[in-house]
């Protein structure tokens, strides 16, 4: 028997009205963040537990009016967002949130589809054949590799080590890996550069961190392909059995990009899975002026590339191709009863490519960033990140005080500040370039990360946001200046105009 006060609440979802009204609302906030998103300091100014403590610790107990959630979200939840679509996002890998990606998650929120299988949404295992069909022909990848979209390059690196292990033959699938006196420990082989979601794929698989040999890199930080043959060599010998190796297109640090046709051809020879990593630099092959950076990667059997990185994409969306779905498949299919559909091999079933069975219907935002820029709008887009990128990277070059540590293939700069008057392995300097980077990030304006070489303590700069003007960037390389002369590392003469100003 409900209680009377049960009896009163109203049931079933809001009204059309209240939805059509908050929706304007809420849309035109979006669109005037998206007009300035500048009015907000781009790396939250929160200490931590300032949003927890501005919360309540329980749910409300009756509805509350969205007026006064709204206002919550500006007041509260606003300011404690580091804001990953401001023009001065730097840090990592910029990215963007574009508006026909909003738009497109917008849709996608409101159909709520489960993308598991054919059925659960026949338009959304279509739209997503269709779009990752359209984007391995902008990369230049041939004709034969299949798409899926998860939700991160770390994910689809981790089915890559799935469908390698798969490969092998050792029937981990049914027999497990533990216990089994019958199982070589595997190896994949991986640069000193590869993202830490190469060890974290082989940690979750089972070959543990141990199965994972970083190969070394050469003067500017890509994979060196002898090491690679000796380090394959070695193993075998010592009872390893090596099934895959990564390489990787715009390594996390520097953006270095590995010599995938040699590596493929080690790969070939040795009879290993070929992942490629590309999830940041891939995009930029849809340039064709740098199909190249692609080169070899039509002999992989399996490359990411996040359009959540560089293509303009709302957070979550990457894109994986596999030149052996069967195998991949073979890795992950399990259907139970319930599951079963009468549509047989007439269609895909996108639950069968990965661990999970709930997908979320993320080809609709690619499919509208796509449609709403064009290859050329997109074109234009990335050349003139990677034009900014090389303008940043001149003002360093021609400044005796400071020193770029990384080339520039993309559109990120690795550099340092170095007095004149200091050496390249003075102890003050990763100290020195730590507190001008605290100083750069407290300005609100904007926002870089950090990497550390061979021991050395770098800056990045790395441009993606799609609201990045060239402007952004010479306001960023001012402060820069201006902060590493306020901590006493520039002779004080510099003090007047800067290069981008000059
Ligand atoms: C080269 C590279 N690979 C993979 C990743 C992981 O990406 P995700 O966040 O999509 O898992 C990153 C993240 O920056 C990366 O730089």
């Amino acid at each position: 028997v409900p209680s009377d006060e049960t009896a009163r609440v109203p049931l079933g979802d809001l009204d059309p009205e209240t939805f059509r009204r908050y929706g304007h609302d809420v849309v035109d906030w979006i669109a005037g963040f998206l007009e300035a998103p500048e009015r907000y300091p781009v790396l939250a100014r929160v200490k931590p537990g300032d949003v927890r403590n501005a919360l309540p610790s329980t749910a409300p107990d009756g509805p509350e009016p969205l007026d006064r959630v709204l206002a919550d979200f500006e007041r509260i939840i606003v300011p404690g967002i580091t804001h990953w679509n401001h023009p001065g996002f730097f840090a990592y890998f910029a990215i963007s949130g574009s508006a026909p990606g909003i738009l497109g998650e917008l849709l996608a929120a409101a159909l709520n589809v489960n993308a598991m299988l054919w059925r659960t949404s026949p338009a959304a295992t279509e739209l997503e054949e269709v779009v990752l069909g359209w984007l391995r022909k902008l990369l230049g990848l041939p004709a034969g590799f299949d798409g899926v979209i998860y939700d991160t390059a770390s994910i689809a690196t981790l089915c890559a080590l799935a469908a390698a292990r798969e490969a092998a033959g050792l029937d981990v699938r049914e027999r497990g890996m533990s216990g089994r006196s019958d199982l070589p420990r595997l190896r994949v082989y991986t640069s000193e550069q590869a993202h830490s979601s190469v060890e974290k794929g082989a940690i979750v698989l089972g070959f543990g961190r141990e199965g994972v040999r970083k190969i070394p890199t050469d003067a500017e930080f890509r994979m060196d392909p002898r090491a690679l043959v000796r380090a394959i060599a070695e193993d075998r010998a010592a009872g390893w059995r090596p099934i895959a190796v990564c390489a990787t297109v715009g390594t996390t640090g520097t953006t270095s990009v590995d010599p995938v046709p040699a590596v493929a051809d080690i790969a070939a020879r040795e009879a290993l899975w070929l992942h490629v990593d590309a999830a940041y630099g891939g995009v930029a092959a849809i340039l064709p002026e740098r199909r190249e950076v692609l080169a070899g990667c039509d002999r992989a059997d399996s490359i990411v590339v996040n359009p959540h990185k560089w293509l303009f994409t709302p957070i979550d969306c990457s894109a994986f191709f596999c030149r052996q779905p069967e195998v991949l498949k073979r890795a992950f299919t399990l259907i139970p009863s319930f599951l079963q559909t009468p549509e047989g091999s007439a269609v895909e079933n996108y639950m069968d490519w990965g661990p999970q069975l709930g997908r979320r219907f993320r080809a609709l935002k690619l499919w509208m960033v796509l449609r709403a820029f064009g290859r050329s709008g997109i074109e234009a887009r990335l050349r003139e990140h990677m034009r900014l990128a090389r303008l940043f990277a001149e003002w360093v070059d021609g400044d005796p005080d400071w020193q770029r540590i990384a080339p520039v293939p993309f559109s990120t700069v690795v550099f340092r500040v170095r007095p004149r008057d200091w050496a390249p392995d003075d102890s003050r300097l990763a100290g020195l370039n730590e507190r001008l980077l605290e100083a750069v990030n407290a300005s609100g304006e904007a926002f870089l990360s950090h990497v550390v070489l061979g021991g050395q303590y770098a800056l990045r700069l790395a441009i993606g946001n799609i609201r990045t003007e060239e402007r952004h960037v010479q306001r960023a390389w001012e402060i820069l200046r201006a902060e590493a002369l306020r901590l006493g590392a520039l002779p004080t003469h510099v003090a007047g105009g800067t290069a981008a100003a000059s």
